[in-house]
């Protein structure tokens, strides 16, 4: 089975609980809805590649690691597609889990993915021999979304009249990449913060690619979600930043940076080949012969 059958199979295997259950159906289709089908699923795929590079790709572990930050990454979009957050309609070319669903079923459906995450890294700790690592896994995992520095702070930077934007980005997006990374290898009970650099650049490079997307991309559908949002909302944008120019140049130049902080190790070449992939494939079409 390859990553991203182990992904989603592990996903599958987590929210098949919640359906056909005594969850009120409403809340399991919800749910559902907003984990599948996937995005890209950038996130876990790090986790176990970093996983793999410290020689326990095939962990339950890992796997719970990768699933647990994938579900917080879903919930995360369901929330910041409502209305009190970016009021959009669409996310993955399909209505948003609040337009589908209505905003009470959207909030407790982001919420319960949350619990799910944590419930899924705490029942990998029960497993014999896994307590300490599942420990370290939960408190990076945690902290990947939570405040000071995770996603729930970058959202919140959102409503304060000054931002960082670099705390911004590095808080709403960067964290839970970083995060990946980190846990990846305390699965497989490696050090932590010799990866961390890796998925922290690349988190950074992936903002910069979505504000790229977000201002250039003149196809909504091939999005998948609603465009020019930044301007709209008054956020920071790389591009309202750097120039369109600029920010390509530094999208490449973060690539490279997140390559070289691959530590050496024998999957270095499969994590860089999901670095390069995805700078390729976040640049809109319209600019992908400035992106090579
Ligand atoms: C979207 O993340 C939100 C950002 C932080 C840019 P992704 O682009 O990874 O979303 P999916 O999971 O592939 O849909
Ligand atoms: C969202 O950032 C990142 C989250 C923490 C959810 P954006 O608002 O820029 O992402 P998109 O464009 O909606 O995917
Ligand atoms: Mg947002
Ligand atoms: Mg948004």
């Amino acid at each position: 089975m390859n990553a991203i059958q182990r992904i989603e199979k592990t996903l599958a295997h987590a929210l098949g609980e919640t359906e056909g259950s005594l969850t009120p159906p409403l809340l399991a289709r919800a749910m559902n809805h907003a984990v599948f089908p996937g995005g890209a699923r950038v996130r876990p795929r790090l986790c176990l590649a970093t996983a793999a590079a410290c020689g326990q790709g095939g962990s339950e572990l890992a796997a719970a690691a990768a699933a647990a930050i994938e579900l917080l990454h879903c919930a995360s979009l369901v929330h910041d597609d409502m209305p009190c957050f970016d009021n959009a309609a669409t996310r993955r070319g399909r209505p948003a889990v609040h337009k589908a669903f209505g905003e009470p079923v959207a909030l407790l459906a982001g919420d319960a993915l949350i619990v799910l995450a944590f419930d899924l890294i705490g029942r990998a700790a029960a497993r014999p021999g896994q307590g300490q690592k599942a420990g370290a896994v939960l408190r990076i995992v945690a902290q990947s979304v939570g405040a000071p520095f995770g996603i729930v702070a970058g959202q919140a930077w959102e409503c304060e009249p000054q931002v960082d934007v670099a705390m911004y980005h590095r808080s709403k997006t960067g964290a839970l990449f970083a995060g990946a990374a980190a846990a990846g290898a305390a699965a497989a009970g490696a050090d932590p913060e010799r990866w961390r650099p890796l998925g922290a650049k690349l988190g950074e490079a992936y903002q910069v690619a979505d504000d790229i997307g977000d201002a250039v991309a003149d196809d909504e559908a091939e999005m998948g979600k609603p465009i020019r949002q930044d301007t709209a909302l008054g956020r920071p944008n790389a591009v309202r930043e750097l120039g369109v120019e600029g920010a390509l140049k530094r999208l490449r130049s973060l690539a490279e940076e997140a390559i070289a902080a691959i530590p050496a190790c024998p999957g270095a070449d499969a994590l860089e080949a999901i670095i390069r992939g995805e700078s390729k494939r976040l640049v809109p079409r319209s600019l992908a012969v400035y992106a090579a």
